[in-house]
C-alpha cells in the first residue's frame, strides 16, 4: 500500500494512496475531532466523552461487535473472520488505520464458538434451506473438531463436541494470548473478550453444559477458571493504556436453580474487576436450547447491565434492541450503563449517531468535507 499524508502548515490534512490489495486509490480528509464529538455545550449524556485508562471515546454509542475467531475450529462458521495467524494482521490493520483516520475509536471481539462452531452462515442457510445446519468437511466445515467443556451437543443439529482436555485449555488460552498480541499490531484500541451466547465460555460457566469433574468443572470457582486464566494472560499482553471488555450472557433464561444467572454475572464481574477488566458488555441467553428469551420486550437486557454496574461496581455496557435515541440517551441518564451498544439499527443506519445528534438536538462534529457553516457545522 502507498499511503502519502497531505501536510498544510506542518499538521497532516489528508492522506491519500493506492491499495495494495485492491489497487484502488483513495483519499480522505483527517477527522479531528472526531466526528460525533459535541459541539453543544453541556451534551446529553449520550454525547459526553468517556475516558477509559488511555483511551477517550467521544461519545457514548458503541457499534456492536461481530466477532473474530482466535482458532480455525473456534469459527462459528468457516466464512467467519479470523485472527489466529500473523497474516490476519495485515488486513485488519487496513481498518483499523481508517477508523483512526476518521478519528474514531475501534474494537476488535476475539472468540471461541466451542460446541456451537462449523455451522452454516446464516446467509448460506438462508439461500439453501435443504443443507444441515452442521458444515461437513466438503464445505469447509470441521464436525470432527469441535470443542466443548462436556461431550454434550447444543441440539440434535450441532456437532457432539470433544471433551477438552486440560493441554487443550492451556492451548486456547495460549491462542486468545496470540490473538490479543495481533490485535496490538493490528492497532485495535479496546479489546473484548466474547463469553457470551453459548460459546465457549459461557460453555464452560454453565453447569448445564459443563459436566466436567476436574478443576475445569463443578464449584462457580472451577466452573470460571478456564475465563480467569483468558483474561490473566491477555492482560499481560495487551497494554495497560487501552481496555479490556468482557461480553457476557448475564442470565442464561433457563428456570433450573443449576442455571447461570445475574448473581453469578455479578459476583464474575467483581473478580474480573481486579484482573483489569474494565467493563462487562451485558448480553444474556444462547447456551441452551431450551432458553425461554423475552426478547419481544425492548430494552429487555438493559437491567442486567445496571445491576452489573451498581453491583459490582464496575462500568457496563446495555445493549439489545436499543434503536432510538432518546431510550440510549435515557439508559446513560438513569446510570444503567456507561456505553450503549447499537447492532442492528447501526447496520440500517451508518449514520446513526448524526441521527441521534438530531433527535436530542445536539450539535456535532460532522464529517469535516460536509462542513458549510463554520467550524464543524453542516
Ligand atoms: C450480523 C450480526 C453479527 C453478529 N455477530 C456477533 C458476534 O460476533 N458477537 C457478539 O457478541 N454478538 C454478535 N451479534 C449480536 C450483536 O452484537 C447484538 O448483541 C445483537 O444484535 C443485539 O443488539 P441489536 O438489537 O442492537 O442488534 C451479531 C449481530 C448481527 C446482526
Amino acid at each position: 500500500m502507498s499511503r502519502q499524508e497531505l501536510k498544510v502548515n506542518g499538521a497532516i490534512s489528508a492522506v491519500k494512496g493506492i491499495d495494495a490489495e485492491t489497487s484502488k486509490s483513495f483519499f480522505h480528509p483527517i477527522q479531528n475531532p472526531a466526528t460525533g464529538t459535541a459541539i453543544s455545550e453541556n451534551p446529553p449524556p449520550l454525547f459526553q466523552p468517556l475516558t477509559i485508562r488511555g483511551v477517550r471515546f467521544a461519545n457514548r454509542v458503541v457499534v456492536s461487535p461481530m466477532s473474530t475467531a482466535v482458532l480455525p475450529n473456534g469459527r462459528i462458521s468457516p466464512e467467519d473472520s479470523g485472527i489466529w495467524d500473523d497474516k490476519h494482521v495485515g488486513p485488519l490493520k487496513r481498518i483499523v488505520d481508517f477508523a483512526h483516520s476518521q478519528g474514531a475509536k475501534i474494537g476488535i471481539q476475539i472468540a471461541h464458538a466451542g460446541r456451537k462452531a462449523s455451522t452454516r452462515s446464516p446467509f448460506i442457510a438462508e439461500q439453501n434451506p435443504q443443507l444441515s445446519l452442521l458444515v461437513p468437511k466438503e464445505d469447509n466445515g470441521w464436525p470432527d473438531n469441535v470443542v466443548g467443556p462436556s461431550p454434550i451437543p447444543w441440539d440434535s443439529k450441532h456437532a457432539t463436541p470433544d471433551q477438552l482436555s486440560i493441554d487443550e485449555i492451556h492451548e486456547i488460552i495460549d491462542a486468545f494470548g496470540k490473538a490479543a498480541e495481533r490485535a496490538l499490531k493490528a492497532g485495535f484500541d479496546v479489546l473484548e473478550l466474547h463469553f457470551a451466547h453459548g460459546y465457549l465460555l459461557t460453555e464452560f460457566f454453565s453447569p448445564l453444559s459443563n459436566q466436567r469433574t476436574d478443576q475445569y468443572g463443578g464449584s462457580f470457582e472451577n466452573r470460571i477458571r478456564f475465563g480467569l486464566e483468558i483474561i490473566e494472560r491477555v492482560r499481560t499482553i495487551w497494554p495497560a493504556d487501552r481496555p479490556l471488555f468482557i461480553r457476557v450472557s448475564a442470565t442464561e433464561w433457563v428456570d433450573d436453580e443449576k442455571s447461570w444467572k445475574i448473581d453469578q454475572t455479578v459476583e464474575f464481574a467483581k473478580i474480573v474487576k481486579e484482573l483489569g477488566v474494565d467493563l462487562i458488555d451485558c448480553s444474556s441467553g444462547g447456551n441452551v436450547n431450551y432458553q425461554h428469551i423475552p426478547a419481544a420486550n425492548p430494552l429487555y437486557q438493559v437491567p442486567f447491565a445496571e445491576q452489573v454496574r451498581k453491583e459490582a461496581n464496575i462500568k457496563t455496557s446495555a445493549v439489545g434492541k436499543i434503536t432510538e435515541a432518546h431510550q440510549a440517551n435515557e439508559i446513560l441518564e438513569r446510570k444503567q450503563a456507561d456505553l450503549v451498544v447499537i447492532g442492528r439499527a447501526f447496520l440500517n443506519n451508518a449514520g446513526w449517531v448524526q441521527k441521534a445528534a438530531q433527535e436530542l438536538g445536539v450539535e456535532i462534529v460532522w464529517p469535516i468535507q460536509y462542513h458549510r457553516r463554520g467550524k464543524y457545522r453542516l
